[in-house]
């Protein structure tokens, strides 16, 4: 662990912005939470594989999400559960989908590439940084949210000025805002000497790939790079065979491809993730109000993860920020400890008004419109005009879309449980919210005789089909208390002397270290109560 780490006092949860990412990927390796993809050949920028403990985290978010989208969704405005049935579609579907999308034209980031050190660079995460005076400095660059970047072009300002430049001696101009003119002052983050950074180009982040044997312009495909599309090519086939009312929501977990210009910041920005999204279809008149409520409705869910509440902000987007197909959009945001004190998307709740089945409709040719039946009774009882009536109850639904990311989700979880304590043996334990745990609980003898081994494998096999939980004889029983300290396991059960005189175990609290005695019979009690919400 880093000398600075801090520790948790007492059991207070610790500031993001005093947890260290090198420390946490660290335990995510040695702990087999997450490993980098094809290590043994050196990795692959931005892409990552997940071990048997993050995988087992991935699916209990996975599946509380699903919970709580399809098979017991929330309550509406009116106090009756609304409907949304699930859905798991092609990565790969006939690529006119992305060209009515607005995907192959538009789905690009400005990039620029130094010829210096041939890096490449997002030219809207560029910020130049130069000292605050009227003349034609020459200026510096680094990328935002990285205060290491940031301290390598001031030391060479510095050295420039041959003084120490105050903070408020600088200033900081976006790389877009520059004009080309003044590329040949700018030095690239990595770069010695200045004028090494191209011009931005646009760059298309799908993959491609080929469909069938031959390699050729008309078989090329594309890797998905949202489950979103895929939600809306099957919106007909859904309508046609669910005996789905308007509104109500398809919803969908799976993986995604972009490829990214800089993934950075662990799993937060990789090329290959997974995403949980739905999309809520609503009559027009209707989408603003079910905007706010799934808007406060993800806000909430969150917090049933067990995040600090001060951790989590909404962040509108500005109209310049939204997407091609969005009419308004707010984003959930965490603060992870790359980003402290500010904070970094983890989900986006869009209003897409009727973009998506418009395009496609037009693309397609197949038809779109819903005919919403207790509209048109209610109007024509409401004693509306014959062309009044056509307009409420005959249109293209307008969709609210709450997109978020489930192996973001997973990096959120891992910063929030990481609670260095250099009290304990393992100096560090992973504080997940018990129902979240990879491992529940562990389930020990004390030591390997006396008939400890035999009582601890049968209170371990009584529980094996409910939890996840392990059992293990090896080590002292204080290395296994700190594995599991560092796999954020929140109760571990052992079986001592005492067990055979009145049928009691201890069990160890993850959070307060602290031992209580429960009767064997009452320990599937015990952690129902606990892993329950
Ligand atoms: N269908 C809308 C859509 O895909 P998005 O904001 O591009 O919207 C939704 O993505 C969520 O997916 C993000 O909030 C983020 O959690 C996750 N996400 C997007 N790109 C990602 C990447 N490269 N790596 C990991 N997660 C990503």
């Amino acid at each position: 662990m880093s000398d600075a780490t801090p520790t948790a006092p007492g059991n207070a949860p610790l500031d993001p912005s005093q947890k260290s990412m090198d420390d946490l990927v660290a335990l995510c390796k040695r702990r087999g939470f997450v490993y980098p993809a094809s290590e043994i050949y050196g990795g692959l920028n931005g892409f990552w594989d997940y071990g048997p403990l993050g995988t087992a985290l991935k699916n209990n978010i996975r599946d509380h999400w699903w919970k709580h989208m399809v098979e017991c969704p929330p309550l509406g405005p009116d106090g009756q559960p609304v409907s949304i049935v699930g859905l798991d579609s092609s990565i790969i579907q006939n690529p006119k989908t992305w060209e009515a999308s607005g995907h192959v034209g538009g789905f690009s980031d400005p990039m620029v590439d130094c010829t210096e050190t041939k890096k490449r660079y997002r030219a809207d995460q560029l910020i130049c940084l130069g000292r605050n005076t009227e003349d034609n400095e020459p200026v510096f660059t680094y990328v935002e949210h990285d205060d290491k970047s940031e301290a390598t072009a001031k030391k060479k300002l510095d050295k420039q000025w041959k003084t120490k430049l105050e903070d408020n001696d600088l200033c900081r101009v976006s790389f877009m805002e520059m004009k080309p003119e003044e590329y040949g002052i700018i030095y690239s983050p990595e770069g010695s000497k200045p004028g090494t950074l191209t011009e931005p180009r646009e760059f298309n982040l799908m993959f491609d790939t080929t469909v069938g044997a031959i390699k050729s312009d008309d078989n090329k495909a594309y890797l998905r790079p949202e489950t979103a599309q895929g939600i809306f090519l099957n919106y007909k086939n859904v309508v046609d065979t669910m005996r789905v009312k308007m509104p109500f929501g398809i919803a969908q977990i799976g993986k995604s491809f972009r490829n990214e210009v800089t993934p950075r910041n662990f799993i937060f920005r990789s090329r290959e993730f997974e995403q949980m999204e739905m999309e809520w279809f609503c009559a027009p008149d209707e989408a603003l109000q079910w905007y706010d409520f799934w808007k406060h409705e993800r806000m909430r869910w969150w917090k049933t993860l067990g995040i600090e509440e001060s951790n989590l902000i909404f962040r509108d987007h500005d109209d310049n920020e939204l997407a091609h197909y969005s009419n308004a959009c707010v984003d959930v945001e965490y603060k992870y400890p790359f980003t402290a004190p500010g904070y970094g998307e983890l989900e986006g709740v869009a209003h897409r008004g009727c973009f998506d089945l418009t395009q496609h409709q037009t693309h397609s040719k197949t038809k779109m419109e819903y005919f919403d039946q207790p509209r048109q009774l209610a109007a024509k009882e409401a004693g509306k005009s014959k062309e009044e009536i056509n307009e409420v109850s005959k249109y293209i639904p307008n969709v609210i879309e709450p997109a978020s990311g489930l192996t973001r989700a997973v990096l959120v979880l891992l910063c929030e449980a990481y609670t260095p304590d250099e009290s304990r043996p393992s100096k560090v334990y992973m504080k997940f919210k018990p129902k979240f745990a990879p491992v529940k609980a562990g389930i020990y003898p004390l030591v390997n005789k006396d008939g400890m081994p035999e009582k601890a494998m049968s209170l371990y096999m009584s529980l094996r089909e409910k939890y996840a939980v392990e059992y293990d004889a090896k080590q002292a029983i204080g290395k296994r208390y700190a594995r599991m300290d560092e796999i954020g396991t929140p109760f571990c059960f052992t079986v001592d002397g005492d067990t055979a005189a009145d049928d009691s175990v201890t069990v160890r609290h993850r959070d307060t270290q602290e031992q209580e005695r429960v009767n064997i019979s009452q320990v599937e009690a015990f952690l129902a109560e606990k892993l329950a919400e």
